[in-house]
């Protein structure tokens, strides 16, 4: 029997990760980029689903950009939040199970322990207010939910902490980095490793899974300290050596406030899926490496 999975989102960094790993056998992807399917839409969204027929629904569309998010919050709670309540509607309707991918920024960051997945959510920002909601309109509609947070997702692809980082290093001589907050670089590949064995749970109809998780990459670290090892790896693929110093959140002035400490507790994964924190060192030279063979980097 093939299990139909339709992946909104698929021309997104998580959705092109997801598309570059082996299919397991038996499995059919139905590929949605915004193209295909505007998720607010709920008209084209139910017709979408009721012609595709899936038994399983990937959520990797979402509005990402935590600044665009603040100018234009009924555009961030449109994608974020009215969006995924109508596909959680949708997916409680036709007995669909769901995988959302949520995010660190539904906490405040004025914690020092890591978070755990059941934490009061309290964000500082548009985007994580939306991200938010969408996630309690899932848990208030369907029970086969799981709520996937991770945290700066990096790829080789879209606009992201490493391609931006990359562009600076290549336009400036002298890069000043935030070193007081701290976050989880995630690599897209380990989010969609990650996510394609959790649909393997769900498909095998195992149903002790369910719920939110936190996954994101190992060790925390501030922007500083993400772009030094940027530095260090690129360096063999350039011969730019900008400076690049530490700076105070405080000398930046983003639309956006963003959490101080946002770092996620992955241990729950680990129980329930055996799922190991991936080290966010070994994404980013594979990620270097992808875009010097296929040529798609900035240099
Ligand atoms: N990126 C991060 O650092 C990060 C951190 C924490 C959590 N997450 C979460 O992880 C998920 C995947 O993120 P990502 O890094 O893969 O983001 P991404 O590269 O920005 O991909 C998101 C995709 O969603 C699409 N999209 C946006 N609005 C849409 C709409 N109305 N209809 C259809 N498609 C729409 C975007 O298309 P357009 O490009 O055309 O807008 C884009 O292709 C999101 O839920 C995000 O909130 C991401």
């Amino acid at each position: 029997m093939t299990n139909r999975i339709m992946l909104l989102g698929a021309a997104g960094q998580v959705g092109q990760a997801l598309q570059s790993l082996e299919t397991p056998q038996g499995w059919a992807f139905g590929l949605y980029g915004r193209r295909e399917l505007d998720i607010t839409d709920p008209s084209a969204l139910r017709d979408a689903v009721q012609t595709f027929k899936p038994d399983l629904i990937i959520n990797a569309a979402g509005l990402t950009n935590v600044d665009a998010a603040e100018q234009d919050s009924d555009a961030a709670m449109a994608a974020n939040f009215a969006a995924p309540a109508n596909l959680a509607a949708q997916c409680s309707s036709n007995d669909i199970p769901l995988i959302h991918l949520s995010t660190d920024y539904v906490f405040d960051g004025d914690d020092a322990v890591p978070y755990q997945p059941d934490d009061g959510m309290n964000p500082v920002n548009a985007y994580g207010q939306s991200k938010m909601m969408g996630e309690e309109a899932i848990r208030h509609e369907l029970a086969w939910h799981v709520i996937l947070r991770v945290s700066s997702v990096f790829s080789a692809f879209n606009r992201n902490i490493l391609t931006n980082t990359l562009k600076l290093i290549d336009e400036r001589d002298e890069l000043r980095f935030v070193d007081d907050q701290r976050g989880c670089p995630t690599p897209a590949l380990d989010v969609a490793r990650a996510i394609n064995v959790i649909a393997a749970a769900i498909l095998k109809g195992q149903s002790g899974g369910f719920g939110t998780f936190h996954f994101c990459g190992a060790p925390g670290c501030t922007r500083f300290e993400f772009t030094k090892a940027v530095m260090a790896s690129y360096a063999r693929y350039t011969t730019r050596r900008p400076r690049i110093m530490p700076a105070t959140s405080s000398e930046f002035a983003h639309l956006a406030r963003r959490p101080t400490y946002s770092i996620m507790d992955c241990s729950k994964i680990r129980r329930v899926y055996g799922l190991e924190q991936p080290q966010w060192q070994d994404g980013l030279t594979a990620a270097l490496r992808q875009m010097f063979q296929s040529g798609s980097a900035n240099a």
